[in-house]
Parts: structure tokens; C-alpha cells; sequence
């Protein structure tokens, strides 16, 4: 592998870590965390919005690196050729790992722009018995969009397997 090939691959690997291991800290534990800091439901719901948001700006950066690199890493894993991409076990592979890429972005992105907002907006207007409703909604695909990734990450590590 030359060298620039492996610094890729660094990089995808690297933002891979930041994107997972981030995404399941939030869920682990700043929101478990959250309702032990206050037990005012406003506060709370402010908190995990706003860290949610933070992350969210380094998240929106590397999803983008994870597709570059992604891309990049393909090019030589398919051999520089797209057709074994749909001919070959391994390219089957990748394909289905790019699709689950392509449906998680869908929900994540969905999830966050539908209820992240409403559910923000909710607290600040003191309507709690709407936003619980909408919150085990959101969180529902907030757990698929984990399991997603998941999913994801097992498909990488398949794909070591036809080295
Ligand atoms: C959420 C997005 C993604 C995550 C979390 C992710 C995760 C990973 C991880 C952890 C590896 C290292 C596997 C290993 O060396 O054992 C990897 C490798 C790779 N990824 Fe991704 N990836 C993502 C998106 C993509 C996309 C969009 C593509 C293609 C367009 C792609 C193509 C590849 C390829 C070709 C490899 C190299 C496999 C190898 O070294 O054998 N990835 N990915």
C-alpha cells in the first residue's frame, strides 16, 4: 500500500472513531447524565440540545471526510475498476455498507431537522406532555440511526476479510 493510500485510510478511520464513538457518548452518557445534573425538564432538554448541536457541527465535517476518504479508499479496494463493485462478493459488500451510509444520513438528517427543532421549541414554550410524545419518536430513530452505525462499522471490518 502506498503511502498515501494508508494516510486515507488513516483519516477515514480516525473520523470514523470521532463519528461512532461520539455519537454513542452522547446517548450513553450525557443523556443519562443530564437528568442527574437538573430536574428541570426546560434546563435539561437545553443542555442535551445544545451539546447535541456542538457535536453537530464536527459531525456535519467529518460525515463529509468519512464520504471523501470513503471514496478514495474505494478506488483501490474495487481494484479501479466500478464494475466489481456489483460482480464481486467484496464490492457487493462495500455497496451495501454505502447504502446503509446513504439511509443513515436520511434518518439522522430526517430525525435532526423534524423533531430537533420542534422539540427545542417545545421547551422553551413549556409544552411537555407534546414534546414527550415527539421525544420517544426522536429518540426511536435516534436508536436506529445507532444501530445503523452499528451496522456499518461490521461491514468495514468485512471487508478486511476478502484482503
Ligand atoms: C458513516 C460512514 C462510515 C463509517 C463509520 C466507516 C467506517 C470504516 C472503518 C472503521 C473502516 C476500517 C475497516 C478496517 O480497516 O477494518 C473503513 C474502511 C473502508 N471504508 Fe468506510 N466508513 C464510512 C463510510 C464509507 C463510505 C461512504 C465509503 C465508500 C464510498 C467507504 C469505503 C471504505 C473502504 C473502501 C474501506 C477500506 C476497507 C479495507 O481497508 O479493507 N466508507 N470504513
Amino acid at each position: 500500500m502506498i503511502l498515501i493510500d494508508f494516510i486515507i485510510l488513516w483519516i477515514h478511520v480516525f473520523s470514523a472513531i470521532f463519528f461512532v464513538g461520539g455519537s454513542f457518548f452522547i446517548w450513553l452518557v450525557v443523556v443519562p447524565a443530564s437528568f442527574k445534573i437538573t430536574d428541570d425538564e426546560k434546563m435539561r432538554t437545553r443542555i442535551v440540545g445544545l451539546i447535541g448541536k456542538q457535536f453537530a457541527l464536527f459531525t456535519d465535517i467529518t460525515l463529509a471526510i468519512l464520504i471523501i476518504t470513503g471514496i478514495y479508499n474505494a478506488t483501490w479496494y474495487l481494484d479501479y475498476d466500478i464494475s466489481n463493485l456489483f460482480d464481486t462478493a467484496y464490492g457487493q459488500t462495500l455497496l451495501v455498507k454505502i447504502i446503509l451510509v446513504g439511509v443513515m444520513i436520511v434518518v439522522m438528517y430526517g430525525n435532526n431537522i423534524y423533531h430537533g427543532k420542534r422539540i427545542m421549541a417545545m421547551a422553551r414554550e413549556g409544552r411537555f406532555d407534546e414534546m414527550r410524545r415527539l421525544r420517544r419518536w426522536s429518540h426511536f430513530f435516534s436508536y436506529v440511526t445507532l444501530g445503523l452505525l452499528a451496522a456499518i462499522t461490521i461491514l468495514a471490518v468485512a471487508l478486511q476479510f476478502y484482503l
